[in-house]
């Protein structure tokens, strides 16, 4: 069964790509105007209205026992392939052909770290939710927490809050709202969607993978923290020490040397030394190239990997 959807507006509109990555990768995410951009807005301003602290506790109760299905990765990455998005021109393939492409894009890069090239397979599989019944302003696009003001750099931060309740909410309304500095992303409630669902689902489900594993995941498409440099106030010393890793998953390299705003990355003080990680093709965003891979020849790789990390039949 195929189900219509929509832009994955992570996927499509980019409106402060650094201009080393737009040189030679402007044909992505490169949509400033027309229809595309126009659905992508809508879906934002969706999103920006309707994802609130209550709204997010509510969707953790709802999902978090993980009683919608039962079925193995390899069923999920199959399942995906009822999404196909036919109004995003960077990708007229089903979407498990990207999960594969991010997968063997890490592992081109990364030969000996077997854990990283799983969570390319595994990274958007959380977009079941929209299978589930979901609404797409609740599954995708760029992720930024709740219960506090929105920065800078959400994307159209400027013109699609106006009409969430938080935002006249005293608690909710000031740069730390509900939160202590410096408290750690993992206190930290991030607005729900595909990153955060298949986060507690790898938690859940107890897989054996390693922490940076779960945090790519989860942080994935929190964009305004791992490419804009902003909500340095609520992280710790543990978050610092990870985004290289959310960077090398989403840019293959870590962004430390690269600004994109004032008080951008010079800010949070990373040590270049814990960059060291080596520099090499994107994974995410720029495999969705028309080379398709060959799944079947794939399979029993993975198969392997799942059976290591997360065998099984699996609760969703
Ligand atoms: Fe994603």
């Amino acid at each position: 069964m195929k189900v219509a959807v929509g832009p994955d507006p992570s996927l499509v509109y980019r409106p402060d790509v650094d201009p080393e990555v737009a040189k030679d990768k402007g044909r992505f995410r490169n949509f400033t105007s027309g229809p595309l951009l126009d659905r992508v807005f809508a879906t934002y301003k969706q999103m920006h209205t309707q994802q609130t602290v209550d709204f997010v506790r509510k969707k953790h109760t709802q999902f978090g026992g993980f009683s919608y299905k039962k079925m193995t990765v390899l069923e999920a990455v199959d399942m995906l392939d009822g999404l196909v998005d036919e109004s995003d021109p960077d990708v007229d393939f089903p979407n498990s052909f990207h999960a594969f492409q991010t997968a063997e894009g890490i592992r081109k890069a990364h030969p000996d770290k077997d854990w990283f090239h799983l969570v390319g397979l595994l990274h958007d599989l959380g977009k079941v939710l929209v299978l589930a019944g979901e609404p797409q302003w609740a599954v995708v696009g760029d992720t930024f927490p709740v219960g506090c003001r929105p920065q800078a750099s959400v994307v159209f931060c400027d013109s699609t809050f106006q009409d969430n309740p938080d935002l006249q909410d005293p608690r909710y309304s000031t740069e730390l709202g509900m939160y202590r500095p410096h408290c750690g992303l993992e206190n930290v409630l991030m607005c729900w969607g595909h990153d955060e669902y298949m986060y507690q689902m790898m938690k859940f489900n107890k897989f054996s993978l390693p922490p940076e594993a779960f945090y790519v995941v989860r942080f994935h498409s929190f964009y305004p923290w791992h490419t804009g440099g902003d909500y340095r106030q609520l992280c710790s010393e543990q978050d610092l020490a990870m985004l290289p890793w959310v960077q090398e998953f989403k840019y293959g390299h870590p962004r430390g040397g690269l600004v994109g705003r004032d008080e951008g990355w010079r800010g949070w003080g990373l040590p270049h030394k814990a960059l060291s990680l080596p520099c090499c093709s994107k994974f995410d965003l720029y495999t969705k190239s028309s080379e398709l891979p060959d799944v079947d020849t794939l399979r029993p790789y993975y198969q392997g990997l799942i059976d290591k990390y997360c065998p099984g039949v699996l609760s969703w």
